[in-house]
């Protein structure tokens, strides 16, 4: 029997890479979907992407601005109603920022970094783990980053959020390993997702692809990594096959973060 089927499984930020990429593969491995977002049209558009791939999954999308408390609240009940039970949860959505030394970093975007970041994954874990604890039964995937366990130049709230995301994930795994919920979070380096495709236009305006040739060349597999083989880890996380991993930030960047100067 397949690792997640029937299981009920909200993502957010699923209208797009890294999120919608992990919907594929939960779809696939049958479990029954809550997909969240803030952009509609794109969230529809990811629905009928995961329909495509895996006609008849049970697809349910709600859209949310994860940063507001009233929101999140709102998609954990539209996704009870509909399962009776939320089983994994992808803890997903998030914004890098921009990219710009701490002196010339904007008030505004830090904030907002951590609004969506941090307290939008603090509101997830805080309305989903009372449900999972009525069930005795949950794992849970927060995003973090390389940035959550390593610095990142020109990215000061980003790597202060997603440090605070591996930080939670650790008190999430110690007050509710009990309650049978495993709480885990992994930290991918650079993803071929269209937020770092926006990361590349940043670093280098005139020509891209040369900056994702650069990350490519510093990484040790000289590639950067696609989204199914992110997907492919968190379901494996989401599933009961994820039986003692609890409180890890789990690194997806092809060995980067190890290393010490050139490769
Ligand atoms: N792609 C990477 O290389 C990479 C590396 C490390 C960490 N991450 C993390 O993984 C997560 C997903 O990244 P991605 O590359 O797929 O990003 P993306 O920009 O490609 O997709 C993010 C999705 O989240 C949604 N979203 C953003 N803010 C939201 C909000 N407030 N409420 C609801 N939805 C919202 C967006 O609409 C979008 O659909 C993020 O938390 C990111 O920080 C990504």
């Amino acid at each position: 029997m397949s690792s997640l089927k029937d299981r009920s499984v909200v993502i957010t930020g699923a209208a797009m890479g890294l999120g919608l990429a992990t919907a594929k593969v939960c779809a696939e491995k049958g479990a029954n979907l809550t997909l969240v977002d803030f952009n509609e049209t794109a969230l529809e558009a990811a629905k009928e992407e995961v329909l495509k791939a895996t006609p008849g999954a049970r697809v349910l999308t709600i859209i949310a601005d994860v940063s507001k408390e009233e929101a999140v609240k709102n998609y954990v009940d539209a996704a009870l109603k509909e399962y009776s039970r939320i089983d994994g949860f992808y803890n997903n959505a998030g914004i890098e920022g921009r990219q710009a030394p701490v002196t010339e970093y904007d008030l505004a975007v830090f904030e907002k970094v951590i609004d969506i970041n941090l307290y939008g994954v603090y509101f997830g874990l805080r309305y989903i783990i009372p449900v999972m604890q009525k069930q005795q039964y949950g794992r849970i995937v927060n995003a973090a980053s390389v940035g959550g366990i390593r610095g990142v130049m020109n990215q000061m709230p980003y790597v202060a959020s997603k440090h605070a995301v591996s930080g939670m994930t650790k008190n999430a795994a110690l007050e509710y390993g009990r309650d049978g919920i495993l709480t885990n979070a992994i930290a991918p380096g650079a993803i071929l997702t269209p937020m770092v495709a926006e990361a590349f236009k940043q670093i280098n305006p005139a020509d891209p692809k040369a900056a994702e040739a650069d990350y490519a060349k510093a990484n040790p597999t000289k590639r950067l990594g696609l989204p199914e083989e992110v997907g492919k880890l968190v379901a494996f996380l989401l599933s009961d096959e994820c039986s003692y991993i609890n409180g890890q930030t789990i690194a997806i960047d092809g060995g980067q973060s190890n290393s010490y100067g050139n490769v």
